[in-house]
């Protein structure tokens, strides 16, 4: 047996336009942990999609070779067969069935055309314990949150039997805690001889976790190091991934932030479905002009809803509460009211809310300010692609044109688009809720410098981060929520990171 599980030679990937990959080679030993880094648009996905027969044979120049012979993928259902999976980017379940159900779709045995949900029920049991979720089988997917979804995917892939475990950015969506838990389920799996191929723009968690980095950049590998040997820096990865080094990764913020500008006070949200449960418990806080406001706190702390909540009641079977806007008392029913009144909102769910895939970028930027574009109704298609050129050229995003529909950029990509598009809009205050999930940490500091810029030219952010550096790198001040409440505030100066894990917690 070759101690290589997967062998890639030569391999070459082109799109309209666009060479993704160009000549990749790489080994990957088995049992071991390799990560993939790179900017958005290395090609780091595209190369995942590739071994793992999305892309079937034919699509690419090149062989790859899985444990020693060469593969012939039509589909990623040839790949699982042969104990291959693969937990996308963007998450893949059906939100309206069970966990049980999403564990074993499509591979489930009848017994002449009946299925035996108990014993699925049973057996599911056997892989949640595995990956750490108590949850119910019978439960929803669509009432978890995107950590223990991720969970159930990695439940899914246990259950065909998996040598070769892809996880493209698997933290992305997860707040410290839960990312912990899911490095020491991959460590876990290395001791029982899983290989696993891990992408992530979070390097610090790589270098904790990684036996072998790869890194991409522009569609060629730079190199594969051995983690141990070499003594990677996150400072060398940076290099390699930009091709520069990057000695400030936040903005110097000279913060003279002015009046008040937005309030809130007792503000409470309540549950879409269980009316009765307070998801945002009286919460009362302010926003001054030029002031970055970061809100920190666990995953379910009620800050999404909260902000979602405020920004036209976008969340919540209802809320009560007060919001004044320089000094006037509002209230806001709807987002496009939301808007009117100077507000915007950058999404942590780029599919849902953010981006229309099938529409092309510049149409998307445009999306929340037409009328910035066009005059008399009638769109200036000149404006408008100019402006959505600055945006390419500001945030670096990687497209032959901007004309490229959304669905065909890579993940970080789309999000600068969404970025773009409530950049656009121009409101007074921003809402920016993740606003650099799944980005690269050359274009987190481009967004990083252009926040700053705005509360330099007078606008105000509010900004929900689950990267504690980010927060305290940015933010004027810092409000801690935990289970609906706010449970403290924190200048710039006083703000450490064990101060806001320990407010969270004890309040
Ligand atoms: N279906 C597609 N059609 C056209 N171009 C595509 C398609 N999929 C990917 N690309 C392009 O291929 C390149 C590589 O994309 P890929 O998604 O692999 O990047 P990535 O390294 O995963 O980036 P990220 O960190 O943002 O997820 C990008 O330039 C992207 O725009
Ligand atoms: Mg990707």
């Amino acid at each position: 047996m070759s101690e290589y599980i997967l062998e890639i030679q030569n391999l070459t990937k082109d799109f309209p336009g666009v060479r993704a990959l160009e000549d990749i080679s790489l080994k990957i030993e088995r049992g071991e942990i390799h990560s993939l880094c790179g900017e958005n648009g290395a090609g780091k996905s595209t190369l995942m999609s590739v071994i793992s027969g999305v892309y079937p044979k034919g699509d690419y120049q090149g062989k790859v070779f899985y444990k020693g012979k060469e593969t012939n993928y039509h589909s990623v259902k040839d790949s699982e067969k042969e104990g291959l999976a693969i937990i996308h980017q963007e998450l893949a379940l059906s939100p309206y069935l069970s966990i049980y159900e999403n564990i074993f779709l499509g591979h489930m045995q009848t017994t002449f055309g009946i299925i035996n949900w108990n014993y699925y029920i049973q057996e599911s049991k056997k892989y949640l314990e595995q990956v750490g979720l108590q949850e119910p089988p019978e439960t929803l997917v669509s009432k978890l949150g995107v950590g223990k979804q991720q969970l159930v995917e990695i439940a899914r892939a246990l259950s065909k039997k998996v040598d070769l475990l892809i996880l493209d950015e698997p933290t992305s969506s997860l707040n410290d805690d839960e990312s912990e838990k899911l490095l020491k389920l991959i460590l876990e799996f290395k001791k029982q001889g899983i290989t696993c191929v891990m992408i992530s723009h979070k390097l610090n968690e790589i270098l904790e976790v990684a036996d072998t980095i790869t890194i991409l950049r522009d569609g060629r590998s730079i190199g594969s190091y051995n983690v141990k040997e070499e003594k990677l820096t996150e400072a060398r990865i940076i290099r390699d991934m930009v091709g520069r080094d990057l000695t400030h990764r936040f903005p110097e913020r000279k913060s003279t932030p002015g009046d008040t500008i937005m309030e809130v006070k007792n503000w409470s949200v309540y549950h879409p479905e269980y009316h009765g449960i307070r998801v945002v418990d009286n919460v009362s806080f302010f926003l001054r002009k030029g002031e970055i406001l970061a809100f920190c706190g666990p995953m379910g702390a009620g800050r999404t809803e909260l902000m979602m909540s405020i920004f036209g009641r976008s969340y919540g079977y209802r809320s009560e509460g007060e919001l004044y806007i320089n000094g006037r008392a509002l209230h806001l029913t709807s987002s496009k009211a939301a808007m009117k009144a100077g507000l915007g909102y950058i999404s942590e769910d780029r599919k849902g809310l953010g981006l229309i895939l099938i529409q092309d970028i510049k149409t998307n930027i445009s999306n929340s300010s037409l009328e910035q574009v066009s005059r008399f109704g009638i769109i200036n298609t000149k404006k408008e692609s100019m402006r959505a050129e600055k945006y390419r050229r500001e945030l670096n995003i990687r497209t032959p044109s901007i004309n490229q529909m959304a669905r065909n950029l890579s993940g970080g990509n789309q999000q600068k688009v969404v970025v773009s598009r409530t950049l656009a809009a121009d409101p007074d205050i921003f809402i920016v809720d993740e606003p650099t999930r799944g980005i690269d940490v050359g274009a987190k500091t481009e967004i990083y410098n252009i926040l700053n810029d705005l509360t330099t030219a007078g606008k105000s952010i509010i900004m929900i981060s689950s990267e504690l550096p980010e927060a305290l790198g940015m933010a004027d001040r810092i409000y801690v929520m935990n289970e609906g409440k706010i449970k403290g505030v924190l200048t710039h100066e006083e703000a450490s990171q064990e101060k806001i894990m320990h407010m969270a917690l004890v309040g």
